[in-house]
């Protein structure tokens, strides 16, 4: 939430910052700023909304101003108006800061800070860091302070410390002064700061999409990490001031996968991506002619998975869903006792983990930080902790002892998507490895890997049917209550279809398991309500006609998922899409391509701004 950038270099700020902005902007759009540095004058332009909104009210950029600092902003701390918006400055107007994160003891600093008469303008906890910085440096700067800079450091960079020591709760930050005409400062306690190294130019920012179009070298702050960059180099230190290295790193995803090419939406694009992602995922880790799958990161944690009673997997929202389907594999496939977890309520109820506990952190952007409390809580209490994350170098691919990476691109539409298919991708193949060591013949193992290898070629198929969903999207689409069903292994895409259509169009809509209908929901059935029922051949297929019959029966509106061939559907359904046959424990890489696809048309035909819903952003980094 909320994105972050910094600029130092030799071109003028102004357009880099913006072009930056632009590419954090799915992680937070209720306003927007920016900040720039010359002759001394800190520059602040801001504005509540887009950052099309931003750009509206800039002056033409100046080749003078070759250092400044950007946010786009979701709110915490404050309505989203043009006032709370960042850069924040200090009441002197010297020290200008953008952040990311939130700071818990903001009231007790304000009341601090108010009774040595400094003012405040705004209601958010980041004006209070503008103001802590600018105290101490004004403090020092007048020899007031007891405790003086050493002789060696620079008074801003001095201050910025003094400020760290006293905040408590999360911060990624870019700060500037305006007495230090070249100095950016960055420091990172549990939200994201990646600062990108260029040939003259330094680019902080909170992820790597506003880097990569400048430079694909970058170093990952970790917590409690400062950064101090002029045009002579960059030191890094912890924020007690003690010197670290860091080291450089190659940034994995290339600018061309970070464009939104020919689609109209980024969610659509990634919708469309699926096949390939799935096939990157998944290439040099299924191994088809020995039957086995390699997944190198937790090569040496396979013997303790094979052996624990008690697997845990923690996430939240998509990623949940996606731990649903985990659970059911690693318990069907592995014989593993295995609980999901929502990551914001696994710390607060006193978790039962034992000495061979498991607990495996599912996250797209590896930054959720209810996601990565639960991986931290685990892990203190002596569980070993993996991770199944997208982002390279994210916060909870390094809090874990191991992991596996999705490889499934970046993903920049709110809605997740491609990363679900990935994350199912990889449980799939962790509970066949499992599985194969434990439970199931060899044979079985490669009758699952061969029909996995499929996968991508059968989500294209898919993809073909888009604007037939979007005539079914189009037919309902003034129903304001949808249902989403499914049984087995195909109920937790119930539960994402159900998400995926409230976060993007603003309909409400409940996911269940369809035999759950029947204890009280199916009260909310009346004419026309539309209820998209997930009833593929397997298991429990004779079970589901059941239910949609029962809907029916009361006048609900049905639209099925069902197989390919399967023509005794058709007379239960007043709306049909197909996906191609596969076991029904590797579905749900198929089924919820219909779901993603319809709730994109719903949101598009309802005419809302699907890459970026009301209320939404992408990582969600507060508790
Ligand atoms: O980055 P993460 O996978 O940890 O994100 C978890 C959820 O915030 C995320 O899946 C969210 O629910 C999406 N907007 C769903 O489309």
């Amino acid at each position: 939430m909320c994105g972050i950038v910094g600029y130092l270099g030799r071109k003028a700020a102004q357009p880099i910052l913006i072009e930056a902005l632009k590419r954090l902007e799915y992680r937070g759009y209720d306003s927007a700023g920016i900040a720039t540095l010359s002759d001394g004058v800190i520059k602040i332009k801001k504005e509540q909304g887009k950052i099309s909104k931003l750009e509206e009210i800039l002056d033409a950029p100046s080749n003078d101003e070759k250092l400044g600092i950007a946010h786009t902003r979701w709110a915490t701390h404050g309505k989203p108006n043009q006032l709370n918006a960042h850069p924040h400055s200090d009441w002197t107007g010297k020290i200008a800061v953008v952040h990311n994160g939130i700071i818990e003891n903001h009231a007790t600093l304000k009341t601090w800070l108010s009774s040595k008469a400094v003012d405040f303008v705004s209601e958010t906890d980041t004006e209070v860091i503008a103001n802590l910085i600018g105290y101490f440096y004004s403090e020092v700067n007048s020899g007031k302070d007891h405790t003086q800079a050493p002789p060696d450091q620079n008074k801003f960079e001095w201050s910025v410390q003094r400020a760290l020591a006293e905040l408590h709760g999360t911060y990624g930050l870019a700060i500037l002064c305006a007495d230090f005409p070249k100095m950016l400062i960055g420091a990172k306690k549990g939200s994201p700061l990646i600062l990108g190294v260029g040939e003259g130019e330094y680019i902080l920012a909170s992820d790597a999409a506003a880097i990569v179009e400048h430079t694909q070298k970058a170093i990952y702050l970790s917590n409690n990490e400062m950064v101090t960059i002029t045009p002579d180099g960059f030191n890094t230190k912890t924020i007690d001031n003690v010197a670290v290295s860091k080291e450089l790193h190659q940034i994995e995803f290339s600018l061309e996968q970070i464009e939104i090419g020919g689609f109209a939406h980024y969610m659509l694009k990634e919708i469309f991506e699926q096949p390939e992602a799935l096939k990157t995922c998944m290439g040099g880790r299924i191994d088809r002619q020995n039957n086995r799958i390699k997944l190198g990161g937790l090569a040496s944690y396979l013997r303790e998975l094979t052996r624990t009673k008690h697997l845990i997997l923690t996430a939240c929202g998509t990623a949940f869903h996606a731990s649903l389907v985990g659970e059911f594999l690693f318990e069907h496939l592995a014989r593993i006792p295995t609980e999901t977890e929502y990551a914001s309520e696994f710390r607060y109820r006193n978790p039962i983990i034992e000495d061979q506990t498991v607990v495996i952190s599912i996250s797209q952007s590896g930054e959720t930080a209810d996601t990565l409390a639960a991986a931290e809580y685990a892990k203190e209490r002596g569980a070993t902790v993996l991770g199944i994350v997208n982002v390279v170098g994210s916060s909870i691919a390094r809090t874990t002892d191991a992991g596996i990476y999705l490889h499934a691109g970046p993903e920049i539409g709110v809605a997740s998507t491609k990363a679900f298919t990935a994350q199912l991708a990889v449980l799939t193949m962790l509970a066949i490895e499992l599985g194969r060591r434990k439970n199931i013949s060899d044979t079985e193992a490669g009758r699952l890997i061969e029909e996995l290898s499929a996968i991508p070629e059968k989500i294209s198929r898919i993809l073909k049917q888009s604007e037939h969903i979007k005539e079914i999207a189009s037919a309902n689409i003034k129903k304001n209550n949808w249902l989403f069903l499914g049984r087995g292994f195909n109920y937790p895409v119930a539960l994402e279809g159900a998400l995926k259509l409230k976060e993007i169009s603003y309909i409400h809509a409940e996911g269940l398991p369809a035999a759950e209908m029947k204890h009280g929901p199916i009260a909310l059935i009346s004419n026309g309500t539309p209820a998209v029922f997930i009833a593929t051949l397997g298991p429990q297929y004779d079970k589901i006609l059941g239910n949609i019959s029962e809907v029916r029966a009361r006048g609900g509106k049905i639209i099925v998922v069902a197989t390919e061939g399967d023509e005794s559907i058709k007379q239960y359904a007043d709306h049909l899409i197909t996906i191609p046959e596969a076991p029904e424990m590797l579905q749900p890489m198929l089924t919820v391509l219909p779901l993603q696809i319809l709730a994109y048309h719903a949101a598009v035909l309802r005419g809302k701004d699907v890459d970026k819903p009301r209320n939404l952003a992408k990582s969600v980094t507060v508790e």
